[in-house]
């Protein structure tokens, strides 16, 4: 199968290029080499792997990257929180025009198969339960009740203090933030574009991914690649709230390897569908753990808990992977603490943190 991995320059991307060819497949990289994603523009594409450096907002070379392909794993976007609401037209523009031009490309060349790069934070929180209200959806936390220290979210209808759970792929979605919001309309079209031209479409939405390749620190980052880039100058890492969310931390080689599985399974789905999967560990751990695993595996200074919080950050969120398990055979493979270790040695992207 050749396969065209838009963002096959990035972290979960290369990733993606490196299973894919080592099954078998042809990949061919799509990126614009961002320069908040890439700091330093270098990117080398894999031995015998073509690269296609231009913007998926580029009708024409997303045409020309599109010959022959046999589907396509969409994975180019502008990820993280951003530095503030100036960055909202260059998400929208990168992740969701971005998406229209590749998606319609696509209907024209007549390549109908779509593997896409879908994210947890479309659900905007996690599931919650009251003891009395059952399952409760609880606004965003406010700015007062998060300066107070009151991290918690609590029952929209009695204020009693709630269960976090997992989430399942129905649960409604609710993006709290910009990323989130074009994530989520990411979805959309690739399921409008799928109905309109008899595509088969998979969303396969990630948990917080860590492994090497990482991106250095920028407001663009994971919070893993926060707290690995402290370490690496000798700094605590800064955990903000009381380190107590909930988060599930998936291994980049897992995701890659959930890749080829979803793009493979392709062929068998209904033509004119679109399905999305929760792509997690299925082990949630809190970031306060994880900045612990981080710091002692590098031999570094304990983490520090600062109270600190950012009004788009949701409080818990792991959701239930067993869909893609029973339904794609797909299981992860690296387990917490050793994907922790492994990270804590392994190169940082953009610099030589
Ligand atoms: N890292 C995570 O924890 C995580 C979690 C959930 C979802 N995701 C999704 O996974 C995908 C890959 O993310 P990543 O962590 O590898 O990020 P990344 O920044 O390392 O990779 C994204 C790549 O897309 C490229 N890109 C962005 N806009 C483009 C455009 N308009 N045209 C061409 N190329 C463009 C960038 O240059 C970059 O190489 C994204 O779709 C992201 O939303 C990531
Ligand atoms: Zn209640």
């Amino acid at each position: 199968m050749r396969v065209l991995v838009t963002g096959g320059a990035g972290f979960i991307g290369a990733q993606i290029v490196r299973a894919l060819v080592s099954a078998g497949h042809e990949a061919v990289v799509f990126d614009a080499l961002l320069s908040t994603a890439h700091p330093d523009a270098s990117y080398q594409p894999p031995p015998g792997t073509q690269a296609v450096i231009a913007d998926l907002r580029d009708a024409e070379r997303v045409a020309g990257a599109l010959t022959g392909v046999d589907a396509v794993c969409h994975q180019a976007a502008m990820v993280g929180l951003g530095k503030d609401f100036a960055d909202a037209p260059e998400y929208v523009g990168c992740n969701d025009l971005g998406t229209a031009v590749l998606l319609a490309g696509m209907a024209a060349a007549g390549v109908r198969d779509l593997v896409v790069a879908g994210s947890m934070v479309v659900y905007g929180e996690g599931r919650y339960d009251c003891p009395r209200h059952g399952t409760v959806r609880p606004g965003p936390r406010a700015d007062a009740d998060l300066a107070a220290g009151r991290f918690e979210p609590y029952c929209p209808r009695c204020g009693a203090e709630l269960l976090p759970g997992l989430v399942s792929e129905d649960a409604p979605a609710d993006p709290r933030n910009v990323y989130a919001a074009t994530k989520l309309a990411q979805e959309h079209l690739a399921s409008s574009w799928a109905r309109d031209t008899g595509g088969r479409a998979v969303s396969l939405r990630y948990h917080n991914v860590y492994g090497p390749g990482m991106p250095r620190d920028t407001p663009y980052a994971g919070v893993a690649s926060f707290f690995r880039s402290s370490l690496a100058r000798d700094e605590a890492p800064q955990v903000f709230e009381d380190g107590a969310q909930r988060r599930d931390f998936v291994h980049v080689r897992d995701v890659a390897a959930a890749n080829t599985v979803a793009l493979t399974a392709l062929g068998d789905r209904r033509r004119g569908s679109f399905a999305a999967y929760n792509t997690g560990s299925g082990e949630p751990h809190t970031i306060g753990e994880m900045a612990s695993a981080l710091a002692s595996a590098c031999g570094g200074p304990d983490p520090v808990v600062t109270g600190g919080y950012r009004l788009g950050d949701v409080r818990h969120v792991t959701a239930d992977s067993r869909r893609l398990r029973d339904e794609l055979g797909w299981k992860p493979e690296v387990g917490f603490a050793d994907g922790m270790a492994e990270f804590a040695a392994a190169p940082l992207r953009g610099g030589t943190a």
